[in-house]
């Protein structure tokens, strides 16, 4: 029987060392995309999915997280108190069922395998979905619910994949792939960064993952891979063989928010994707592409 998939896990204990300075005091996570942070954008996707109930692996610094879906009183009856309704109204939609959120603290960064080793209490027995936030992703169907479609109808664990260029396998998870079937491929091994001329293929992983609850019994093991970090990859290569594993080329793009230009790209299209916005910001581009 395919469990329902009702929870998610967000890692947000990172350093952002490449956001720095803007992250020395702010998370990472809180950086906004328009108007809105990456971490809310993730949360968001998830809710689409039907997903109930999250955990933050959360490290040093990272309060603003927790504060940011909580209510905030004083805000709320200043805006009240104004008469700014529309503020009002962005702020209570966006708001969290009561002990909906939870957060467990990964002391040292040892790797995001180790980050999600970390919520193997919240996972508990149960499928669960995992959203890096920094990986934003503009589709006509969330992400994630793509991803839950293909997991209510095959079960066991479903990886987000997308192609990226030859010569960069070496900064992502990549897919060494068996049976395709138009959008789906099976997974037959995952490699953690290699380099081009030892990838399997040019499929990498997103940060969007339906795993089972397994995958922590292999994190427990805690081997140390690429980076010296405790490696998520690493740990869903080893299921591989005991577990099914499909791969979805989702529908949309994604944007590597963790990585400056990613970001700024993100920033053009998620803001080209508003109305209310896009044509002021067509007119600005057309003046730079021209200065
Ligand atoms: P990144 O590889 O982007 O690392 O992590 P980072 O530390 O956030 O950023 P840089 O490379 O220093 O700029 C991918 C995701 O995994 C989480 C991060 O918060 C991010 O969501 N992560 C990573 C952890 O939660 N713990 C870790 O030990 C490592």
């Amino acid at each position: 029987m395919i469990k329902p998939l009702r929870k998610a896990v967000l890692p947000v204990a990172g350093l952002g060392t490449r956001f720095l300075p803007a992250t020395k005091a702010m998370p990472k996570e809180m950086l906004p995309v328009v108007d809105k942070p990456l971490i809310q954008y993730a949360v968001d996707e998830a809710r689409a999915a039907g997903i109930e109930q999250f955990c933050l692996v959360t490290g040093r610094g990272k309060t603003a997280l927790i504060d940011h879906f909580d209510i905030a009183f004083e805000l709320e009856a200043t805006l009240a108190e104004r008469g700014k309704r529309d503020a009002l109204v962005l702020l209570r939609e966006e708001a969290m069922p009561p002990g909906s959120i939870t957060t467990v603290r990964q002391q040292v960064p040892l790797g995001l395998g180790h980050a999600i080793w970390c919520a193997r209490a919240f996972i508990g027995d149960d499928a669960f979905a995992i959203l890096l936030p920094d990986d934003l992703v503009l589709s006509q169907t969330p992400c994630m619910q793509q991803l839950a479609d293909v997991y209510h109808e095959t079960g066991g664990n479903v990886l987000a994949v997308a192609e990226v260029p030859h010569e960069q396998t070496n900064r992502y998870g990549i897919l060494d792939i068996g049976h395709a079937d138009g959008n789906r491929v099976e997974v037959n091994g995952l490699v953690e960064k290699p380099a081009p001329k030892d990838a399997p293929s040019n499929l990498s992983v997103i940060g969007r993952y339906i795993l089972l609850p397994e995958v922590v019994t292999f994190l427990s093991q805690m081997e140390r891979g690429a980076g010296n970090e405790v490696q998520l990859t690493d740990a869903m290569a080893k299921m591989i063989g005991h577990t099914p594993f499909h791969g979805l080329k989702f529908e949309g793009k994604r944007f590597d928010c963790g990585d400056k230009i990613g970001f700024l790209e993100a920033q053009i299209a998620f803001a080209l994707a508003r109305p209310d916005l896009a044509p002021a910001v067509r007119d600005f581009l057309k003046l730079y592409a021209n200065s």
